[in-house]
Order: structure tokens, then C-alpha cells, then sequence
């Protein structure tokens, strides 16, 4: 039996217009996915799931492909039995990554199953082939994230580069779920109406990553990046009136910056709060959502001694 694990993320900047090859910052966060498999008496999957009750169809369509995509990666019967527990510490469909760990965990218990050893990128390489199969169009940035962990600058098609950065920050969830393919394809159809004012907001949003890089390496704060990152999601059309409600709630209480993060449309936001923390948790908490200070994980998807299942 292999059990493993796979941080969720936070996307910092760029959400949306990485998905148009602009650059996008992310952090993996201490909240995993755990995977636990073994070689199953009958062929095909059977599988059981703890904590993804609320996204469960959606996760387990990621975990399907994800064992599917490896088993044909790692030259295998793609109809061999496996046995699969998975549960998630990360609140499905939020905008927190969760497909994208469900994709990583899933791949990487597959190969070490099989006794195959993949590196970070190559485990990155197959989540992504998984959600661009599962939701048509993806960045690398989710599973980049949580195949690698710690905080990383991705530039679609050209690599990434991982940034030191202490950062203090707040999510809140909305408990709205939203499916990123929705709201990817609702961005593109927007696009394809506007491109003269839409590309630009796609090259703003690259600009405002590029600025908020320089930012995270001089240790200066990023606050108002957030802002106008998220007003710049706001146009692209996928705010909510509920993350609207605590993105400015988060900057009343003291947050110096506060914006979507993920797809939208439902999901999560997250505030920047070198000060103030707490206040900023309690803020959103008042509007009856969950919210919680969130540290980087610094490690990515990993083979766990003993499961939590
Ligand atoms: C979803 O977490 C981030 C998006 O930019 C989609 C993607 O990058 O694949 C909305």
C-alpha cells in the first residue's frame, strides 16, 4: 500500500490571464489531499472518499483521469485493479486547488505503486495533462503548485522560478462553489466579444504579476497589487457579490490588500494583513464564512508514512 499527500494553493496574482501565457504567482498551503492505494482484487477502480462530499463528483472525475493518465504513462493495463481511499483537508471546489492536489496525489501513488519515481516537474506535467482533459483549458499553475510546493513565479511555456516570501494571509471561503471550467470559458467568451478591451486587462493582469514578483523579493508589500488585481478580475467578469462583500470587509479590518483568488464566481478570496490578522478573520467570520490565516507549505505532493484516513 502507498499512501501520499498534495497541498492545495492560493494563487497570489495572475489568475485567468496565466491561462493566456502571462505569468502567475502562487503559494501551496498547508492544507492537503491524502491518497491511499493498493493493488485492488478486481480490475478497474474502486474508490471511497472522506471529507469531498461536497465537490465529490467533480474530485472524483480528477482522480479517474489523473489514474488513467498514469497508468498510460507508466506503460500499464489502464484497466488494473486499484483500490483508492482519498480525503481532503482542502474544502472542494473553492478555488484552493483541490482538483489539482487530488490530480498530483493521485498520480504520484500510482507511480511509486508501480515502483516508478517521477520528478516534481514530470508529476506537475501529468496533473496538468489531467485538468486540461477534465476542464478543457488550464494554466500549469495549479498543479505546478502543488506537485512542487513553497511560493512559485510561473511563466507558461518558459518555466518558473520559486520566491522566498513570508506571507502573512488571510482566506476567506464564500462557501459558493464554482467550477473553474465555467469560469474559464466564461472569461474566453468575453474575449472572443471584446478582444480590444479584454486583451489589455489580460496584459494588465501579467503586468501587475510582474510588479508583484519585484515586490515579494524587496519584501515590500503587496496590498495595493491585490487591489488592482482584483479589480481587473472584477472586469474580466468574474467577481461575486459575496467575494465582494469580503474582499472590502477584509480591507476594513485592516487587510492593506484584498482579491479573488482562483477562478471565481464563487470560491475564495485572500487578504494580505502583515497586521491585523486577526481582526481580518474575525471580519469575514461576522459575515458567516470561514476564514483562516494560511501558511506556505513548503513542501509539494510527498509519500506520507501513515495515512489519516
Ligand atoms: C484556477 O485556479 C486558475 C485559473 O487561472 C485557471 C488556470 O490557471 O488553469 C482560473
Amino acid at each position: 500500500m502507498v499512501i501520499t499527500s498534495a497541498p492545495g494553493k492560493v494563487i497570489l496574482f495572475g489568475e485567468h490571464a496565466v491561462v493566456y501565457g502571462e505569468p502567475a504567482l502562487a503559494g501551496a498551503i498547508e492544507r492537503r489531499v491524502y491518497v491511499e492505494m493498493e493493488e485492488g482484487r478486481r480490475d478497474g477502480l474502486t474508490i471511497s472518499s472522506e471529507g469531498v462530499e461536497d465537490g465529490d463528483e467533480y474530485a472524483l472525475r480528477y482522480l479517474r483521469k489523473a489514474v488513467e493518465v498514469a497508468l498510460v504513462h507508466l506503460g500499464a493495463d489502464r484497466d488494473r485493479g486499484l483500490e483508492v481511499r482519498v480525503a481532503s483537508h482542502i474544502p472542494m471546489a473553492s478555488g484552493l486547488g483541490s482538483s489539482a492536489a487530488v490530480s498530483v496525489a493521485t498520480i504520484l501513488a500510482v507511480s511509486r505503486l508501480l515502483g516508478a519515481e517521477l520528478s516534481g516537474e514530470a508529476l506537475a506535467g501529468l496533473g496538468h495533462q489531467v485538468e486540461l482533459q477534465v476542464q478543457e483549458a488550464a494554466s500549469p499553475t495549479d498543479t505546478l503548485t502543488s506537485a512542487l510546493g513553497g511560493v512559485l513565479y510561473i511563466e507558461p511555456g518558459r518555466g518558473y522560478k520559486r520566491i522566498a516570501a513570508s506571507l502573512p494571509l488571510v482566506v476567506g471561503c464564500t462557501g459558493d462553489p464554482r467550477a473553474t471550467k465555467e469560469m474559464v470559458r466564461g472569461v474566453r467568451d468575453l474575449r472572443d466579444r471584446y478582444p480590444r478591451i479584454v486583451d489589455p486587462l489580460i496584459k494588465s493582469i501579467g503586468e501587475v504579476t510582474r510588479e508583484a514578483k519585484v515586490c515579494l523579493e524587496e519584501r515590500r508589500d503587496i496590498g495595493e497589487l491585490m487591489n488592482i488585481n482584483h479589480g481587473l478580475l472584477e472586469a474580466l467578469g468574474v467577481g461575486t457579490k459575496g467575494l465582494s462583500h469580503l474582499v472590502h470587509a477584509a480591507r476594513a479590518a485592516g487587510a492593506s490588500g484584498a482579491k479573488i483568488t482562483g477562478a471565481g464566481g464563487g470560491g475564495s478570496m485572500i487578504a494580505y494583513a502583515p497586521r491585523e490578522v486577526e481582526r481580518v478573520v474575525r471580519a469575514i467570520e461576522g459575515l458567516g464564512c470561514t476564514a483562516f490565516q494560511v501558511s506556505i507549505a513548503v513542501e509539494g505532493a510527498r509519500v506520507e508514512k501513515k495515512g489519516l484516513l
